[in-house]
């Protein structure tokens, strides 16, 4: 899963007013979940000397419990070290999330080249050929596609960002046969489907176990939108929720990476753009770019490894 990678550092771009970008659902279920790590303190600290607008949209998004205690330590002083210091904490905690709603392309851009192992479809073809597909957290359609290549019957394509779900019908708006996929805006704690109204029920490198991320609430809607018999595919898990996963009822399946694989990216300015801002400037991984005048790069050079593996488990009511 990539927003759990520890290896991989950002060029973080955004400013703490960028955080009017979310709309009220997505900034409380930021402020109120444990997987953000965001602190009351570092939220009210980052806000000082910033627009009342700012402020407004985040107070009246917090938890109610926390009103009065972000108005008091909105009063303390604090010195412009500090206030920096709370900011880039904020930003960096939701640089994905900031990504995902202020440059979407960007992240289309980054993903683009980023292909999935092919065994992970070429053994989901059974799953999805014929059948009505819930793709969770689509984001701009990596599994979406691979949905409509593999012959799935209808694919819910769902996800919170309104900047992805554009770019998702924009491709396929120029793709052929893609009347099968419906884009709806939802979140993964509340699903915008019908009880037993998909056969499978997929994400990729978007669910984890931590509240605000999918967690016990997510994948209860899982359970709610999929019929019996059905399955839920978690597709590049995070690998810290190993243990819950295997908890709730998940079985792992790993493909082996035979040889090294790469990421191609759209062309060299689009790679060199992605490495200086999602890479922070990884210089060996320009370099090899630049020597091959090439756009791809091995996976290994960027820190991680080809998505490989994926869970799954069986509906039963
Ligand atoms: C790393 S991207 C993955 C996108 C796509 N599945 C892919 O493989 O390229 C994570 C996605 O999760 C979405 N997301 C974040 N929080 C979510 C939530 N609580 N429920 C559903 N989707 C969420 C984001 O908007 C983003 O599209």
């Amino acid at each position: 899963m990539r927003f759990e990678n520890p290896f991989q550092i950002f060029k973080n771009p955004f400013v703490i007013e960028d955080l009017l970008v979310f709309d009220n659902a997505t900034l409380q279920r930021l402020l109120s979940s444990e997987g953000f790590h965001l602190t009351i303190e570092d939220v009210a600290h980052s806000l000082y000397g910033t627009s009342k607008p700012v402020i407004a949209h985040i107070a009246c998004n917090l938890p109610l419990e926390q009103r009065a205690y972000f108005q008091s330590l909105l009063q303390h002083p604090l010195t412009e070290t500090e206030v920096k210091a709370a900011r880039q904490r904020i930003l960096d905690n939701l640089f994905w999330e900031l990504i995902y709603w202020k440059a979407p392309e960007l992240y289309d851009e980054l993903t683009d080249g980023e292909q999935l192992h092919p065994g992970i479809f070429q053994q989901l073809e059974s799953d999805v050929r014929d059948k009505v597909v819930l793709d969770a957290a689509a984001g701009t359609g990596r599994v979406t596609f691979e949905c409509l290549r593999h012959r799935a019957e209808l694919i819910y394509a769902v996800d919170p960002a309104p900047g992805l779900l554009h770019l998702l019908s924009q491709k396929l708006a120029s793709a052929s046969d893609t009347n099968r996929v419906i884009i709806r805006r939802g979140c993964f704690e509340q699903l915008p489907l019908e009880n037993d109204s998909v056969d499978i029920s997929l994400s990729c490198s978007a669910f984890s176990s931590k509240a605000g991320r999918g967690g016990e609430r997510g994948l209860a809607e899982f359970w709610r939108v999929t019929k019996v018999g059905g399955k839920i595919i978690l597709i590049w898990p995070n690998p810290y929720d190993y243990d819950w996963l295997v908890k709730h009822g998940f079985r792992y399946v790993t493909f082996p990476l035979h040889q090294e694989a790469y990421v191609r990216f759209r062309s060299l300015e689009s790679a060199l753009r992605c490495l200086q801002l999602f890479y922070a400037d990884n210089r060996a991984a320009a370099h090899y770019i630049l020597e091959r005048q090439q756009p791809e790069v091995p996976f290994s050079l960027l820190g991680f490894e080809q998505p490989h593996d994926y869970c799954w488990l069986t509906v039963k009511k």
